[in-house]
């Protein structure tokens, strides 16, 4: 098991006030984000639209925390040197965004970010069984991507101690994330079945900015 004694925070910034992109990234990284998750929709791998890489490149210069994209796009190929060039420091891509889930990893480490694999609810753990060499990062999702303020799936929590065993098993340290729905009380479970890193929106930007410090502790479980 990882010896982390509290999960890392990634704020998501679908929950932030757009308008003000820049000023809450600064705010939740004051507040003691980890890293910032930005979540990457096209409308067509998933039935909503966000933002590309210019805005990532925008928000760049923002924070000093790792950027943690996670790219809900089909195809995923074609865009993720852009996003690299943007500043994201880790690539997250869906199994089911392209037919060769090896070569975009490789594709993302080729040009120095972490590769990162999500796991959709049907998603199963075997996808990676054979590539666990080739990931630098595990994103569980706890809802149907799309759109945050959904509700936590239970029955993701034995995917997310399965895949814990995977990488206990394996023995690199590989960051185990979960997103959708994490609450502090959600959180717990997600902790307790082996995740080491937590995405939250909902979570983190209610309440406004005097709020992002207390609730970012509140889902660390401190
Ligand atoms: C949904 C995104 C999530 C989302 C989480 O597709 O991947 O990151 O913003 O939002 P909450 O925490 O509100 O469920
Ligand atoms: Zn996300």
């Amino acid at each position: 098991m990882t010896a982390r004694s509290t999960p890392i925070i990634a704020p998501s910034i679908l929950s932030a006030d757009f308008a003000r992109l820049g000023e809450e990234a600064r705010a939740v990284e004051a507040a003691g984000a980890d890293w910032l998750h930005i979540d990457v929709m096209d409308g067509h791998f998933v039935p909503n639209i966000t933002i590309g890489p210019d805005v990532v490149k925008a928000l760049r210069p923002h924070v000093k925390i790792p950027m943690d994209v996670h790219l809900m796009i089909s195809p995923a190929d074609p865009y993720i040197e852009a996003f690299r060039a943007a500043g994201a420091d880790m690539i997250s891509v869906h199994p089911e965004a392209g037919p060769h889930l090896n070569r975009t990893l490789g594709q993302i480490r080729k040009l120095g970010a972490k590769a990162g694999v999500v796991f959709n609810p049907s998603t199963d753990p075997s996808v990676i069984q054979w590539m666990m060499d080739d990931v630098d990062l595990i994103l569980v999702m706890s809802i149907n991507p799309g759109f945050g303020g959904q509700s936590f799936m239970r029955s993701q929590l034995a995917k997310i101690a399965a895949l814990r065993a995977m990488i206990d098993a394996h023995g690199r340290d590989i960051p185990l994330e979960v997103d959708g729905g994490v609450t502090p009380e959600t959180a717990k479970l997600c902790v307790a079945a082996g995740a080491t890193a937590l995405v939250a929106g909902t979570a983190v930007f209610r309440g406004g900015p005097d709020a992002y410090a207390g609730n970012i502790a509140a889902l660390r479980g401190v």
